[in-house]
C-alpha cells in the first residue's frame, strides 16, 4: 500500500478507533477553538394587506431576521419568515433562481426580483418590500396580474402563417442572422417589473400595453418566420396601445434581466414609420 493511500485511510477511519475520553477531547477543543457568533439581526418591513380580513387597511409589518441563520437573498428572508415566525405572510415565487417571474415586487424602492436580490448587509437600515407599483393588490406582496396577461394575450404572441397547412409537416427554417435578431427578446420572463415601473402604465395601464408586452410585441414583428408583420403594426396605430410610450426608460433600467424593452419600443415606432414605404418600395 502507498503511504498516500494509507494517510487517506487512515483519515477516513480514525474515528473508529479514537477512544471515548480522546473523542470528548477532540469534540471540545473544536467547540472551544470556534469563535462565537454574534447575531445580526435585519429588520424587514413589509407591507400586509389581507382582503378577507373584515375591516382590515394597508400597513408595514416589520419582521427580524438573523442573517446568520438565513440565505443571502431577500426572497429567503421572506421564505424564512412565512415558515418560522408568520405563515399568513403570502407572496409568490416558484423558481427562486431568476426564471419563473412569480417573485416580482417593490424592494428598497425598486423593482426586482426577490430570489436574486441581495439582502443589503447594513443592519442599521431596514428593507422595505411592498408589491409591484401601482398594480391592484390581491393580498400582501401579491398583485393582480389579470390585466398584464390580457394584455399579452391582445398581442398573439405565437408564430402566425398565412398558410398553416404545413403546420407540424415541416420545421419552419429560419437563417442564423434572423435568430440571432431574437436574442435580447425571448429571455423576458413577464415578470411586469418594467411595465409596473413605467409612468406611462401606471397611468395608462388599461390602454398602454407597457414595456413588456410590447418588447413581446416586437419579439413577434420581427420574426422572419411570421407572415402578419403589418397586421400587428395596425394593431399597434392608437394614440395608447404603443404611443404613450415617452422614452423616459424605466423600465430598462428596472429590468432584473438586463434587457432593453425601451429599445425595443423605439424599434417598433422606427417600424411603424418606415413598414408601409419599405413594403410598397419592394413590390
Ligand atoms: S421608455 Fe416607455 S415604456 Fe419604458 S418606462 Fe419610459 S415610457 Fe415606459
Ligand atoms: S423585460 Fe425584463 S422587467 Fe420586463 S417583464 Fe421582461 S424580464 Fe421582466
Ligand atoms: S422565484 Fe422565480 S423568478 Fe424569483
Amino acid at each position: 500500500m502507498s503511504v498516500a493511500s494509507f494517510t487517506s485511510l487512515s483519515r477516513c477511519g480514525v474515528m473508529a478507533f479514537r477512544s471515548p475520553a480522546r473523542q470528548l477531547a477532540v469534540r471540545y477543543a473544536q467547540t472551544a477553538a470556534a469563535p462565537s457568533v454574534q447575531p445580526r439581526i435585519k429588520k424587514f418591513q413589509i407591507y400586509r394587506w389581507d382582503p378577507d380580513t373584515p375591516g382590515d387597511k394597508p400597513r408595514m409589518q416589520t419582521y427580524e431576521v438573523d442573517l446568520n441563520a438565513c440565505g443571502p437573498m431577500v426572497l429567503d428572508a421572506l421564505i424564512k419568515i412565512k415558515n418560522e415566525m408568520d405563515s399568513t405572510l403570502t407572496f409568490r415565487r416558484s423558481c427562486r433562481e431568476g426564471i419563473c417571474g412569480s417573485c416580482a415586487m417593490n424592494i428598497n424602492g425598486g423593482n426586482t426580483l426577490a430570489c436574486l436580490n441581495k439582502i443589503d448587509a447594513n443592519l442599521s437600515k431596514p428593507t422595505k418590500i411592498y408589491p409591484l407599483p401601482h398594480m391592484y393588490v390581491v393580498k400582501d406582496l401579491v398583485p393582480d396580474m389579470s390585466n398584464f396577461y390580457a394584455q399579452y394575450k391582445s398581442i398573439e404572441p405565437y408564430l402566425k402563417k398565412n398558410d398553416e397547412s404545413k403546420e407540424g409537416k415541416e420545421q419552419y427554417l429560419q437563417s442564423v442572422e434572423d435568430r440571432q435578431k431574437l436574442d435580447g427578446l425571448y429571455e423576458c420572463i413577464l415578470c411586469a417589473c418594467c411595465s409596473t415601473s413605467c409612468p406611462s402604465y401606471w397611468w395608462n395601464g388599461d390602454k398602454y400595453l407597457g414595456p413588456a408586452v410590447l418588447m413581446q410585441a416586437y419579439r413577434w414583428l420581427i420574426d422572419s418566420r411570421d407572415d402578419f408583420t403589418e397586421q400587428r403594426l395596425s394593431k399597434l396605430q392608437d394614440p395608447f396601445s404603443l404611443f404613450r410610450c415617452h422614452t423616459i426608460m424605466n423600465c430598462t433600467q428596472t429590468c432584473p434581466k438586463g434587457l432593453n424593452p425601451g429599445k425595443a419600443i423605439a424599434e417598433i415606432k422606427k417600424m411603424m414609420a418606415t413598414y408601409k414605404e419599405k413594403k410598397a418600395a419592394a413590390v
